[in-house]
């Protein structure tokens, strides 16, 4: 089975730039790799299950793209299966840009970043927009986590693909660092000696770290596996 991520990416324009500046040959070889990219596996799987944030674009009527960002509890994106996700949807802005575009053109592209570990999957799916039932809710639903759940949205996997890491600086959200453990946490505030400055720990935020994401440079060997 040659790979079907190509096959939607490159499009004739596509094919075209990519002729002109000398990587045509590079493409086609992407085209008629023998990959079956339609089909999630375990390293997708844990990618996703990781995740408690994403970003996913769909097409309006006159063709604009919008993007939008989704999150949710760790996790909250589930894997249903190898061509299945879904998630609950929670009450925002009630525009509906999404779910109305949804409506019109069901194909979409998710953009799944693990920033801290520096990885970003893409996605092609088509998407189903339902009503949260009994059997979904089960699914999908963390009681703990305080939202209003609007829908469900369920995505039919097309193809997806892997991005290098080139350029992701790594970042941590307090859950993050807590599970690092101190070096992060000294490196964040600036202390040179290994281990918690005394009465300053991601427990016990005060100062400078009020955000619940934060920036650390030159962390790479320090980066969670
Ligand atoms: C009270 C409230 C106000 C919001 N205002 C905005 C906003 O101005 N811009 C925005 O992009 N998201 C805003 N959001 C978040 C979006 O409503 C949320 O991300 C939603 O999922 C957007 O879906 P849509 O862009 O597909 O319509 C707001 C959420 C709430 C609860």
């Amino acid at each position: 089975m040659t790979r079907r991520y190509p096959e939607i990416a490159f499009g004739d324009s596509v094919k075209a730039v990519q002729e002109e500046n000398g990587s045509r040959g590079f493409g086609q070889r992407l085209e008629n790799m023998e990959w079956d990219d339609r089909a999630l596996g375990d390293r997708e799987r844990e990618h996703i299950e990781r995740l408690d944030h994403f970003y996913m674009a769909t097409v309006n009527e006159a063709g604009w793209p919008y993007v939008q960002f989704r999150g949710g509890p760790k996790g909250f994106l589930k894997v249903l299966g190898p061509h299945t996700l879904a998630f609950a949807d929670f009450r925002g802005n009630m525009q509906y840009i999404s779910t109305g575009n949804v409506r019109a053109d069901d194909r979409v592209a998710l953009f799944l970043l693990d920033q801290a570990r520096r990885k970003r999957l893409k996605i092609y799916a088509r998407a189903e927009v339902r009503e949260v039932d009994d059997a979904l809710r089960s699914k999908l639903v963390d009681p703990a986590y305080d939202a209003v759940i609007e829908r469900a949205y369920l995505f039919y996997v097309e193809a997806f693909d892997w991005n290098c890491q080139q350029h992701i600086t790594p970042r941590f959200s307090l859950e993050e660092i807590r599970e690092a453990g101190p070096e992060v946490w000294a490196e964040i505030r600036g202390d040179t000696s290994l281990g918690h400055p005394s009465g300053d720990s991601p427990d016990n935020t005060t100062g400078n770290l009020r955000d619940t994401t934060t920036t650390v440079t030159n962390t790479t060997k320090r980066t969670p596996s």
